[in-house]
């Protein structure tokens, strides 16, 4: 839901627009390119340098304006720190912060010189990663903005001069990135599969965003049912149907709401043999969380528009494997409802026969999401018998707690599984930390009158919630659970997302699928 933004490639030999970025790196080391452009300027990129007492440190800058000899109008130096040192993550920050330097000059198109000596990653790979943190920095959601794009919010009037770093989110005027690099058709092809990720990143993150009266449970169907044209089969079960099928604590939770429920399933068929078993992916779609008749205290309720960020990232996942034409099966099911009170409402203390055939005992109209994942991931593993299952859910306050908003809980019952989850992890930058499944966390769902109630005791919520789904996982489906409640929605902004709704989870899993399906299946 940005500006148009148009991301190309070109020779580093091809003249650069009006804006231009360069890299230098700790101590002043340039690449060649750079270098010929200090040297093309009289040595005027490294006299600035030593008159701004810029050491090339990670995330600083300077502007150069004017640069004598060289054809642009300003010439942006950015520090990109001990390039050995560097991550793949590292460099998509990076990028994301020429972007934010770019964008805060309000120019509308710049050049990007992406050539850095002694980097980790190879030169096509650099450039595409350095395009990858600028698209995604790029994000912004205004669709609701009427006056100009909210630009005479914006104060900070060009002032040509550094400092543009403070300057305001304003209307990003750039609609056009040119990244240099030795060899653009390399580039150009190594990009490709991070366009596809960010493509699927952006597409979450509109949803997170997308207010409640907007994007209902029907609405939210709608958006997905149209991913079809990018190749994904697409099924959306209505209200009648989901009745037929059981999935009653689904049901009992969008029950008071006089917007009905929905599930939508998205199937991408990329492996070899249409018949090998899927990889299964699950989501909690809340599209709004007011508690129900638990009520949810006022402050902050509007948060609650974000309750169905584990459904976006399944979404947004399955967008950029269908995009990206990964050679895997993989099948995405998301629980659509609305929590609202009302006379129709689920009460406090009402028991509902799964569709596992489990009973529920609902103690807490606001201990929601598990409900409304119970019934899918039977669902799933019944129709489809995958691999595996990974849900994902805005779950518990509880995970925030114990965890703060950079990091999401993983929960599984399966080491290799959660190994291979923290391994993605660690190269995409989305944390995760390993929390306990165990039957003492089980226990305390107990119930005298049902199978189990669903909430447990005081302590541990983010635990118990985790017990609770997992009374509807086969014993033999590997299970993994992300309680993402701290880090889909106003999670700490980086350099690579300012937006509310982050699209957390998306970039975690697809490198979770590449780095573990897809091997020798191309
Ligand atoms: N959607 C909330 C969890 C949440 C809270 C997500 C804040 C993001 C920000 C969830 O449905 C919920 O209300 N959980 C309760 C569970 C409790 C009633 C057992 C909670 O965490 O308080
Ligand atoms: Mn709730
Ligand atoms: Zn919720």
């Amino acid at each position: 839901m940005s500006t148009p933004f148009e991301i190309t490639f070109a020779r580093l030999d091809a003249a650069p627009l009006s804006t231009c970025v360069a890299f230098a790196c700790q101590d002043l080391t340039l690449s060649p390119a750079v270098q010929s452009l200090n040297t093309k300027s009289q040595g005027l990129l490294l006299k600035a340098a030593e008159a701004g007492q810029f050491k090339g440190k990670s995330k600083t800058s300077i502007e150069i304006l004017a640069p004598q000899k060289l054809d642009c109008q300003r010439l942006l130096l950015i520090g990109a720190g001990k390039a050995g040192d560097n991550t793949e993550t590292d460099w998509a920050g990076i990028g994301g912060y020429a972007l934010g330097q770019i964008s805060a000059r309000k120019t509308t198109e710049a050049s990007l010189v992406a050539e850095v000596s002694g980097a980790d990653l190879k030169p096509d790979a650099l450039a595409a990663t350095l395009a990858f943190g600028a698209l995604l920095r790029h994000y912004s959601f205004r669709k609701y903005l009427t006056k100009k794009n909210g630009e005479e919010k914006d104060n900070d009037k060009e002032n040509g001069s550094n400092g543009a770093a403070d300057a305001k989110p304003a209307q990003d005027r750039l609609t056009k990135l040119v990244i240099h690099c030795a060899d653009p058709d390399k580039a150009r092809a190594a990009f490709e599969d991070k366009r596809a990720l960010a493509d699927g990143i952006y597409f979450a993150r509109d949803l997170v965003n997308e207010p409640a009266n907007v994007l209902g449970p029907v609405e939210f169907a709608e958006r997905v049912k149209e991913l079809e044209r990018i190749g994904l089969e697409v099924e959306i079960l209505d209200d009648k149907q989901l009745k037929d099928m059981n999935m009653n604590t689904l049901l009992s939770v969008a029950q008071g709401s006089a917007r009905p429920a929905r599930v939508a399933i998205m199937q991408w068929h990329g492996a070899k043999s249409k018949r090998a078993k899927p990889l299964a992916f699950a989501g909690k779609g809340v599209v709004f969380d007011t508690g129900g008749i638990s009520i949810k205290p006022s402050a902050g309720m509007e948060d609650m528009k974000g309750d169905m960020g584990g459904a976006a990232a399944v979404v947004g996942l399955m967008y950029t494997l269908a995009e990206r034409k990964a050679p895997v099966n993989a099948v995405g099911i998301i629980g659509l409802v609305e929590n609202m009170p009302s006379g129709t409402a689920t009460r406090p203390g009402d028991i509902v026969v799964s569709m596992s055939g489990q009973t529920v005992e609902n103690l807490n109209t606001d201990a929601e999401g598990r409900l409304v994942l119970a019934d899918v991931l039977w669902y799933v593993q019944e129709r489809f018998k995958p691999r595996f299952v990974i849900d994902l859910a805005t779950l518990t306050g509880a995970i925030m707690v114990a965890l703060g908003k950079d990091f999401a809980g993983l929960f599984a019952n399966d080491d290799k599984l959660a190994d291979q989850l923290l391994a993605a992890s660690k190269v995409t930058g989305e944390r995760i930390w390993r929390m306990p499944v165990d039957k003492v966390y089980d226990r305390m769902l107990d119930s005298k009158n049902a199978d189990m109630k669903n909430i447990g005791g005081r302590w541990g919520g983010a635990c118990t919630a985790a017990a609770f789904i997992q009374r509807f996982i086969k014993k033999d489906t590997p299970w993994a659970h992300l309680d993402i409640a701290g880090t889909a929605m106003d999670a700490p902004k980086n350099e690579i997302n300012t937006s509310w709704g982050s699209g957390w989870g998306v970039q975690l899993l697809d490198r979770f699928v590449a780095d573990n399906f897809e091997k020798g299946e191309k």
